[in-house]
């Protein structure tokens, strides 16, 4: 997919670069990003945007993979961007990322994210409870600001996607909830405060979701809500923003939807509601994440050691694992992969691939067909680029790979591998620890 194929070298190329000197250059394990395949999933999304004749914004959410480099693509494709923390904030500004295109998310911002944000001038705030919409306000007062708000709601849809990562059901850590009134609730606090601006909704329901019923009957809800938001209370929403959410094919057998019906499925509903009020349309947003660097990551890894348990398993061994990659030990995510070096050549056996951490559940994937591998072979894994750089740890020290942005055959590092002087720099040996001379 996108612009991987293999070369007259029998070797996996991406973005016209040779995975095998990658590895060489850059060391492993390596994540690779597909850049010309982020941009075309940007492009696919605005398209489907401009053909609904509807006014939109696309947030690229950060938290996917967060770094400046991204930030500056982001930039670039005109998305806007969706931010978590003052970390992914500062990134965005770092990269020059146009602060009023930038949406401050999250449950439990602090009061320095909240000023950062202001004093930033970003585009608006998700205001996600109670105690937020009084310090967003507070803060703002203190300032002298008015500050944009849109309020999350948890329109009570449940998806069929993996529990962790649903979002939309009324038990939510997130958002004012329909069912019980909080969110009405939360419309008249918000209209009411002097120093917020009520620009509208926002729902999240889930991530990596292949129900279109799922999109479609969030949407809905949250067009209705806005609709009795105006005839209850005369406050109108100029902007809708229904969330991220659209899942990705990592493996045969996931089915994901197309992107220009799902647009339009959520304008649709939006239309629908709308169509006969006598108020403007509002602004549609979304924010999608995995669905623009999901597929467009890779993972190298050299493969090491290996142990055969005749009759039962064999396990193939590379030098990362899940510090790099925590999807499949935390959600039981999936994976393919191939030998990057040797490309053409026909599987052979079934293994099972294992990180380098101390714990019997770093496995990157099962009953994973493959040449008999050799140490030294190099592994790609695909569909690597979304929420796993972001989620990496150092656990059991072991360092964070570098990024590499590959395209028309040019590599660009966008991550130095992390040094062992930068994983030790914040390390303090106490002086009664320290070792007398
Ligand atoms: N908007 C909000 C408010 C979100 O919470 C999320 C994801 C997104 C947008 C982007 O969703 P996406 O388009 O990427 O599905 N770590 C998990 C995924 C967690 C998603 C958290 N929120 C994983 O690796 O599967």
């Amino acid at each position: 997919h996108g612009t991987s194929r293999i070369n007259e070298a029998g070797r996996l190329e991406i973005g016209g670069c040779d995975t095998v000197e990658l590895a060489n250059r850059f060391g492993t394990p390596l994540y690779i990003m597909d850049e010309a395949l982020i941009r075309q999933k940007s492009r696919e999304y605005i398209e489907a945007f401009r053909k609904t004749g509807m006014r939109f914004q696309v947030a690229y959410a950060s938290k996917a993979f967060c770094v400046m480099a991204m930030c500056r693509l982001a930039a670039e494709e005109g998305l806007s961007l969706d931010v978590v923390s003052d970390g992914e904030l500062l990134t965005a500004m770092r990269a020059g990322f146009p602060p009023e295109r930038i949406h401050f998310h999250g449950n439990n911002k602090s009061p320095d994210e909240i000023a950062m944000g202001i004093d930033a001038g970003i585009g608006c705030f998700v205001a996600d409870n109670f105690v937020e919409l009084e310090m967003l306000d507070a803060i703002a007062a203190e300032k002298g600001a008015v500050v944009k708000v849109l309020l999350r709601i948890t329109p009570g849809i449940e998806v069929h996607t993996h529990e962790f990562i649903t979002t939309g059901q009324e038990d939510s850590k997130f958002g004012f909830d329909l069912g019980s009134g909080a969110a009405m609730k939360a419309v008249e606090i918000a209209a009411g405060k002097a120093n917020l601006e009520l620009l509208g909704v926002h729902s999240h329901i889930g991530s990596q979701i292949f129900e279109m019923e799922g999109f479609r009957a969030a949407a809905e809800k949250v067009a209705k809500f806005a609709s009795e938001a105006r005839d209850k209370l005369n406050v109108v929403f100029p902007v809708i923003n229904m969330g991220g959410g659209f899942g990705i094919r990592y493996v045969e057998g996931d089915t994901p939807l197309q992107v220009e019906e799902y647009v339009r499925v959520l304008t649709d509903a939006i239309k629908n509601e709308f169509a006969s009020a006598q108020y403007p349309m509002p602004e549609v947003w979304i924010e999608p994440g995995r669905s623009l660097v999901g597929d467009a990551g890779w993972t190298l890894y050299t493969i090491g050691t290996q142990k055969e348990i005749p009759g039962v398993n064999k396990y193939v061994a590379v030098d990362g694992g899940m510090s790099d990659n925590i999807r499949p030990a935390l959600y039981g995510a999936q994976h393919e992969a191939m030998l990057a070096n040797r490309a053409n050549d026909l599987p052979e056996e079934k293994v099972t691939i294992a990180g380098k951490a101390c714990e019997s559940g770093d496995k990157l994937i099962f009953d994973l067909m493959l040449p008999k591998a050799q140490p030294g072979d190099i592994l790609a894994v695909s569909c690597t680029g979304a929420y796993s750089f972001a989620m990496s740890s150092n656990y059991n020290r072991i360092r964070r790979p570098a990024v590499v942005f590959v395209a028309d055959g040019q590599a660009d590092l966008v991550v130095k591998r992390e040094s062992h002087d930068h994983m030790l720099a914040n390390d303090v040996l106490p002086e009664r620890f320290q070792v007398k001379g």
